[in-house]
């Protein structure tokens, strides 16, 4: 028990109980069937991190408010106890399993509350309770009722887990308070759940996280191959969960000290990262390669970016270079060039638009699009990646949507004059005024979640987008 102890060393307070007493971090986990294809046996997927949240109905303090937490990463024993609750529970493939890290304090002028909606349900099939720690506490009796009357009422000792029917029983945990031996006490417990408000939302899409948490996985995989040695993330949020999400250590599982969170100075200003690269211009040298990416970045073919990179520092004259881009118009008639849509596209049904084109206007057509790309992505990326001549040059004047583009070390200075309206000054502008031009490699192939306007076929991909590389 000392071992899964560990796991709640570090657990943060809880915004949403004001008096400070509870800390919480939660995972969640789809039970899949093993890569192997045994079907016997199954395995745990971690899911991006998304708010809890139970109707009113069930929880009168905290129902109906998307509550953000930090993400918990248990360790391998604590992973062995959540494999036990699997099995105990013997939940199909494809149930999700809600893991709660929670603390309860409780000081001489404190008390401290496991249940602060007392009796209650927690709209869940199972709950699974494992009391990990108790000191210095008295109370903390967990009970169960029927329609009537106390059934059980019994302290949960160290070491002890119980699952039971939350359909079954109304139940509580009383407070704890401090024993005789101490100013402090604590009680921690792992709390596993399935069924009803323990699945995830629907992907709230006006939040970041989802994406992220896609494009991070990438990044893991780019940062622990030494194809990238940095990861700036430049917090511009404005929403209060995904400040907590971005601030939570997502990628702190990944043991990434590359990783750091800038803050601009002003969060309206989209030209402050630039002038900080431009400003920073000493620190880089001219081989390097700055890649600028945007967060609904879903989809990397990891397995190209060398020779992206590569090539990116042979291209010495051009100035910026642009990957092959699943939902970019420029990228989407030169995916027709080059043959990949052929057998899904008429050679004229997408045309060369720079912008505001129909990829992102026509909702059918981008779905098409996607679904294209995830009929095959082997295929398509290995087709990419085994051309002769991945090299487009690309118009010089002509704007492309700036998802994702390479420049190197050397030429970082010209990011000081990008004042306001960024896709225009660093496509149609810096190539005119530098009388250089950008590129497309077509071998690297990467996909965005470009626009609102889609948001039925947003959610599509979010699902079906490959894992399998990770
Ligand atoms: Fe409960």
């Amino acid at each position: 028990m000392h071992r899964v102890r560990k796991d709640f060393r570090d657990l943060t307070q809880d915004p949403y109980v004001a008096e400070g007493f509870r800390r919480k971090h939660i995972v969640r986990y789809r039970v899949q069937k093993k890569s192997d294809g045994c079907p016997s046996r199954t395995e745990l997927l971690e899911l991006p991190q998304q708010p809890l949240f139970q109707g009113k109905r069930f929880n009168p303090v905290h129902g109906g408010i998307h509550r953000a937490y930090p993400l918990f990463t248990p360790n391998l024993h604590s992973m062995m106890i959540i494999k036990e609750f699997v099995k105990q529970t013997r939940v199909q493939e494809g149930a999700c399993i809600l893991v709660q890290a929670q603390r309860i304090t409780c000081t001489s002028s404190q008390e401290g509350q496991p249940s602060v909606e007392n009796w209650h349900q927690d709209d869940v099939d199972e709950v699974g309770i494992l009391c990990v720690t108790r000191k210095n506490i008295v109370g903390g009796v967990s009970q169960f009722c029927d329609t009537q009357n106390i059934v059980t009422s019994s302290i949960l000792k160290e070491g002890q887990f119980i699952i039971f029917n939350d359909a079954a029983f109304r139940h509580r945990v009383t407070p704890i308070n401090v024993d005789i031996n101490g100013s402090s006490g604590l009680r921690d417990v792992l709390l596993m759940s399935h069924g009803g408000s323990s699945e995830p939302q629907n992907l709230d899409l006006a939040r970041r996280q989802g994406y992220l948490s896609i494009l991070y996985e990438y990044l893991a995989i780019l940062v622990r191959d030494g194809l990238v040695h940095e990861v700036h993330l430049w917090n511009y949020t404005r929403d209060e969960q995904d400040e907590i999400w971005l601030r939570s250590g997502r990628f702190n599982k990944y043991n990434l000290s590359q990783f750091t969170v800038k803050e601009p100075p002003s969060k309206g200003d989209w030209s402050n990262y630039y002038q900080y690269y431009a400003a920073n211009r000493d620190a880089l040298f001219g081989d390097d390669v700055l890649i600028k990416l945007d967060d609904d970045v879903v989809y990397i073919d990891v397995a190209g970016f060398a020779a992206f990179i590569d090539r990116r520092r042979k291209e010495k004259n051009h100035l910026f270079a642009f990957p092959n881009i699943i939902n970019n118009g420029v990228c989407a008639y030169y995916q027709t060039m080059y043959g990949f849509t052929a057998g899904y596209f008429e050679p004229d049904e997408l045309p060369y638009d720079t912008f505001y084109g129909r990829v992102v206007t026509d909702g059918v057509l981008a779905k098409r699009l996607h679904e294209m790309f995830l009929s095959n992505v082997q295929g398509f990326t290995s087709r990419a990646r085994s051309l002769a001549q991945p090299v487009v040059v690309h118009k010089m004047g002509d704007r492309i949507s700036i998802n994702f583009f390479a420049v190197l070390g050397k030429d970082i200075g010209v990011f000081a004059d990008i004042v306001s309206d960024d896709e225009h000054e660093c496509t149609v502008e810096l190539t005119k005024k530098h009388s250089r031009q950008h590129y497309i490699d077509m071998s690297l192939v990467i996909a965005v979640n470009v626009s609102a306007l889609r948001m039925a076929t947003v959610k599509n991909t979010m699902e079906n987008i490959p894992h399998s590389v990770f």
